[in-house]
């Protein structure tokens, strides 16, 4: 709704039983505009608010990427916590509005959702063994998704996160390009960053790539890894085989193991 601050030569000209009835928000503000607020236009909603929901929250905030966070999670108490903090931090932030409820229709007019929802694998267990647990999760979250954001594009995380987001599009009903998986986004980060620190330069120094599956058969595309455009492959013929006496592919099996 548009407004606007009166001044204080429009305060005194109000007659003084209207000013003693009014309440100061109705003193303070005049509205321009009567109507239903206009709807967001860049709203963001995260399902799940577990470790990745929140740093997936608190990074879109802090970049201004949205005018509308909405939260979802089944455990009320932990949602309402994490949307009050981050509503305390408002002082430090650029959004206007962050909300939070199990119910979806807190999602409404999403531009973007991004799925965290669901079980995660323990010590030494594989992505691919949460899949019919986090499939059962999915059934319930995506229509509700699709029902009050129908023109949204969806993000998963969730893992096993490749399986989820086909079964995410299947159930959504959307364009295949509304519907993506982070893929080996994380698996390429994590990958710079130990091959950085083993040459002792910054990670946005390295390019190399993972691809495929994220999880267990990911594979490092060691042909193309280079720094500054200085082929490691053309350094070390045999970095990444079995022959190699470095064992740089052990850097591999630590993204993939974290
Ligand atoms: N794709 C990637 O690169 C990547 C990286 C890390 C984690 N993950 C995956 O992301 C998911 C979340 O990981 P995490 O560490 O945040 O787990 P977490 O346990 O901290 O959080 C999961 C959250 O999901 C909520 N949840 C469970 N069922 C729900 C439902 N039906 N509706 C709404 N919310 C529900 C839980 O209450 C919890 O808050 C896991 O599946 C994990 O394996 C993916």
């Amino acid at each position: 709704m548009m407004m606007v601050v009166k001044s204080l030569t429009q305060l005194s000209n109000e007659k003084v039983g209207r000013v003693i009835m009014a309440s100061v928000m109705e003193k303070l503000i005049t509205p321009l505009a009567s109507g239903p607020a206009e709807p967001p236009r860049n709203k963001v909603t995260i399902v799940g608010v577990g470790q990745v929901g929140m740093a997936c929250a608190v990074s879109i905030l802090l970049r201004e990427l949205t005018d509308e966070l909405a939260l979802v999670d089944v455990v009320e108490d932990r949602l309402k916590g994490e949307m009050l903090d981050l509503q305390h931090g408002s002082l430090f932030l650029k959004t206007p509005k962050i909300v939070a409820d199990k119910d979806y229709s807190v999602t409404a007019n999403s531009r973007i959702v991004v799925v965290t929802a669901g079980v995660r694998q323990q010590e030494g267990e594989s992505r691919l063994n949460l899949v019919q647990r986090n499939v059962n999760i999915f059934k319930h979250i995506i229509p509700q998704i699709v029902k009050y954001s129908p023109d949204c594009t969806l993000i998963v995380v969730s893992n096993p996160v490749d399986v989820l987001t086909y079964v995410t599009w299947k159930l959504s009903g959307l364009p295949k390009h509304r519907v993506i998986g982070s893929g080996t986004n994380l698996d390429s980060a994590r990958f710079r960053h130990i091959m950085a620190e083993k040459l002792g330069i910054h990670s946005s120094s390295f390019n190399g790539y993972i691809l495929g599956e994220h999880g267990d058969s990911s594979v490092p595309v060691w042909s193309g890894v280079n720094v500054a455009g200085v082929s490691l492959q053309k350094l070390n013929p045999d970095i990444g085989t079995d022959k190699d006496s470095e064992n740089w592919k052990e850097v591999h099996k630590m993204v993939v193991d974290r």
